[in-house]
């Protein structure tokens, strides 16, 4: 896999691809030559038949990331400030329906477009130094990169006016509290906590998680009814492949053996 970025870095160990936003002097603030390499590296990743997860995080101590760049954001114009959203929605929606678990390992502040980032992830691991929040209120605009739409799907509508529209900032055990974060461990931990969730989802068969993850998500794009039946012909299809059939064999077979020791 190969690694011509700066804004980013793209690694992989093992079965995981890692990318770490890399503009450590900057809280790794994602500017637009990083939110351009994070699509190319999504791009990537989806071809590589053997990444079977990704996992994001923040160079440095102190952030996974401070937000969209503040710099650019200065700049922006109604015309260009609409053009600034669709792209961020665009590669975050990329990431969000991106056919490998993405795993986001918060090492730090998580705010505005990071938590946004955070958000299009299928988990949330944070270290204890954590802080998360939408602190676009109080610049005077809101969220544009989709956390309107998931913070409240993932925390509930009153968490995400809260979080939004009174610019709450919550703290790694808050976070959890409230649903935003799956698991909080002291920092020196979050690595060998983010490995060992990497290593869990590398041993899922890829076409079973890749289903599960696109039927999870389907739950708040359609109707419930729409979902069941999307559940349904994912179901149907999983039992075309063989990984699947040899699994339920080999389970089978298992306890036929047991039974037959007895
Ligand atoms: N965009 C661009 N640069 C940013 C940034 C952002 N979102 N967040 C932090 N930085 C830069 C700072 O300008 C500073 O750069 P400098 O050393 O060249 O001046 C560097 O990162 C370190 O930040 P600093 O503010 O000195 O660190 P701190 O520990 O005092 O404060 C924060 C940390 C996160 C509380 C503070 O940086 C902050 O509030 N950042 C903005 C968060 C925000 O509003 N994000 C939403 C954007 S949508």
């Amino acid at each position: 896999m190969s690694n011509h970025y700066g804004a980013i870095k793209l690694n992989k160990k093992q079965t995981a691809a890692w990318i770490t936003l890399n503009r450590p002097n900057k809280l790794n603030a994602i500017n637009a030559v990083m939110l351009q390499e994070l699509s190319e590296a999504l791009d990537t990743i989806e071809k590589d038949a053997n990444t079977k997860c990704v996992i994001i995080v923040g160079e440095g101590e102190k952030a996974f990331s401070a937000g969209a760049d503040l710099t650019e954001l200065q700049k922006l114009t109604p015309e260009t400030a609409a053009e600034f959203s669709a792209k961020g929605q665009q590669v975050f929606s990329k990431l969000e329906a991106l056919s490998k678990p993405v795993v986001a390992a918060i090492n730090g502040y998580a705010l505005g477009g990071g938590l946004e980032l955070a958000l299009a992830c299928d988990f949330r691991l944070a270290s204890d130094n954590a802080e998360l929040g939408c602190p676009e209120m109080k610049l005077g605009f809101i969220p544009g990169w989709g956390g309107t739409q998931r913070l409240p799907r993932i925390v509930g509508v009153a968490e995400a006016k809260r979080l939004i529209m009174l610019g709450d900032r919550v703290k790694a055990d808050e976070a959890y509290k409230i649903g935003l974060v799956d698991k909080v461990v002291p920092q020196k931990e979050l690595k060998a906590e983010t490995v060992a969730v990497a290593q869990r989802l590398g041993e899922c068969p890829p076409a079973a998680l890749k289903y599960a993850k696109r039927a999870i998500n389907s739950v708040t794009a359609v109707s419930f009814e729409d979902g069941l039946k999307k559940e349904r012909d994912f179901f149907a299809m999983l039992f075309s492949s063989k990984e699947t059939r040899d699994k339920i064999e080999a389970f089978g077979s298992q306890r036929n053996k047991k039974e037959g020791d007895c």
